[in-house]
């Protein structure tokens, strides 16, 4: 544009400042050819640039038309399908952050761009946009830290469930197919987040990719030698955290990625290392099955009274997935209605999810955590004080939150990648009086006892992933909207019952709403009797 007003200028000095008779002679006019000329070239590089400016627009608006594309042949809700799924989220974050940014540096001149940049402005979405969440809310626009998020999700994923690398930049997520396809410039962006995490297999798994859909492209998004740089350092890295651990006799595999799954040996109990309950877990994440056939005959479903005639009518149906310590299942306790209305009484309460922050500096937005979680008053709607008092039918336990038998309902809702790294739910057995200082646990904490059982219900079906995995036992519990997963924290002898580690999966596709009561030791010395031996 300023060639072009450049030359428009000196055309009209000429007319003003020397006033000579352009048309008087040839060689006037020769002269007003050659301004001509450079004119139009002038234009010609003008219709070039904003040709390649409407052309940035149109890639944008092309990439979003395939995306829509997948929505409308499906019956949900298309914000909700593409929401749910971790690539198109993915995409979504670098169309709004990188494309974008890119578009908007070079369209501010005109008066046109401004309606473009109103809509951005005062921007909210309407109900169920967001994971069926129901309301209205501002947004904001992506930043680069959500993009980095989106990316960690997804190599995250690909991590914990070992997703089949050449589906996966297909846009087959876990045997779910969509248009959401990966570049060698997003595989290179993976390979660069795995990196960063020292996932150095999987650095080296989607660096490979990335170089093999590089030579597909024909270099178009990044070419081979750039690809090649990265797989070498990773290559290189990998093999000095090797070399580090040789010696070590015996030692596990660091990561799943190098599991055999024909020659390892997954091994059960309360005494499990570190790595070993972090191996454990991604299996039971995959779906794996850890227990022996032997016990796994050994568990049943039944239809039950729970020993209270308000089931005698319609008995509970009950699924026991462990003994000893018992985990089990209620099936169909509660109803989708009243779980639209939790849902509904969540959404204002919801806030980024916070989990005890170490050394008693009090909370902090985690990583270990990824959800947002809410508390529910029993006075803040009849059906919380009566999901309470079903809770305490099913468990035998007392739940009255006024006499600090239990805690307030918590609810939860996972997005992609969402997840919880295995963790015991009780707060103070575990810990010497001086930790518990060290903690700041709260001397009404220490006076209601510790969190003796769980009771979870699952609020949503899981499309893919988002099992409550149990590393230790063995098992997993799998989302399934209505039904509730129960267990006991603490032995009877009030020891704790360090086999319930247990952890969230991320959820790869879809969402996940749970709703967990936390019921505490002090008020059911009457309901659960105590046990003689520290092992009971
Ligand atoms: C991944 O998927 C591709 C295409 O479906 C298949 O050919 C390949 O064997 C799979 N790889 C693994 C490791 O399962
Ligand atoms: C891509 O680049 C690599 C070098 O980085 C080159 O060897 C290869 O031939 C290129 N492929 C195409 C299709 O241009």
């Amino acid at each position: 544009m300023r060639a072009l007003t450049m030359v428009l200028t000196a055309a009209l000095c000429c007319a003003q400042v020397v006033r000579c008779e352009v048309y008087t002679s040839s060689q006037d006019l020769t002269a007003v050819f050659a301004l001509e000329r450079r004119l139009v070239a002038a234009l010609n590089n003008y219709v070039g640039e904003m040709e390649a400016r409407l052309n940035r627009i149109r890639r944008y608006l092309h990439q979003y038309e395939q995306v829509s594309a997948e929505g409308a042949s499906t019956e949900e809700g298309i914000m909700e399908r593409l929401a749910g799924n971790p690539v198109h989220a993915f995409h979504l974050m670098k169309r709004l952050t990188v494309d974008w940014k890119h578009i908007q540096n070079h369209n501010n001149i005109d008066d046109s761009w401004r309606g473009v940049v109103e809509a951005l402005s005062g921007a909210s979405v309407g109900s169920g946009a967001n994971g069926g969440v129901a309301g209205s809310f501002r947004v904001r626009l992506p930043r680069e830290e959500d993009l980095h998020g989106a990316a960690q999700a997804l190599v995250r994923l690909h991590d914990v469930y070992n997703l089949n690398m050449t589906q996966l930049v297909r846009g087959n997520v876990w045997g779910v197919e969509s248009y959401a396809e990966l570049t060698a410039q997003d595989c290179l962006y993976m390979g660069k987040h795995s990196f960063n995490l020292g996932l150095y297999p999987r650095a080296i798994q989607w660096f490979e990719e990335a170089y093999l859909l590089a030579g597909h492209e024909g270099n178009a998004t990044v070419s081979q030698d750039q690809v090649n740089m990265f797989l070498n350092t990773a290559i290189k890295a990998y093999d000095e955290q090797v070399l580090g651990r040789e010696g070590d006799e015996g030692s596990l595999p660091l990561h799943t990625a190098e599991v055999d799954p024909k020659k390892f040996k997954y091994r059960l109990g309360s005494d499990l290392t570190p790595q070993e309950d972090a191996l454990n877990f991604q299996a039971l994440c995959r779906g794996e099955q850890l227990l022996s056939p032997e016990y796994q005959a050994s568990l049943s479903c039944f239809y039950d009274t729970r020993g209270e005639a308000y089931f005698r009518l319609m008995p509970v149906k009950v699924e026991i997935l462990h003994h000893n310590p018992e985990l089990m299942v209620f099936h169909d306790v509660i109803s989708d209605k009243e779980i639209e209305t939790v849902k509904t009484m969540a959404h204002p309460v919801l806030a980024r999810a916070m989990v005890q922050g170490a050394q008693g500096k009090g909370n902090t937005v985690s990583t270990t955590r990824t959800s947002k979680v809410g508390w529910l008053d029993d006075s803040l709607h009849p059906l919380v004080a009566r999901l309470g008092h079903r809770i305490s039918l099913l468990t035998g336990l007392s739940t009255d939150v006024a006499a600090e038998h239990a805690e307030l309902l918590q609810v939860s809702n996972y997005g992609i990648g969402g997840h919880y790294n295995p963790h015991h739910d009780y707060l103070l057995v575990d810990k010497s009086e001086k930790e518990q200082l060290l903690h700041n646990i709260h001397p009404r904490e220490l006076f209601m006892g510790d969190r003796i059982a769980t009771f979870m219900f699952y609020l949503s079906d899981v499309t893919r992933g988002g099992a409550t995995a149990f590393p230790r036992l063995g098992t997993a519990a799998w989302p399934s909207k209505g039904s509730a997963a129960f267990w006991h924290n603490l032995k009877k002898s009030g020891h704790a019952d360090t086999a319930t580690l247990h952890g969230a999966c991320p959820v790869v596709i879809g969402y996940k709403w749970v709703s967990n009561k936390w019921i505490r030791e002090r008020g059911q010395f009457l309901r659960r009797k105590c046990g003689l031996s520290p092992e009971e």
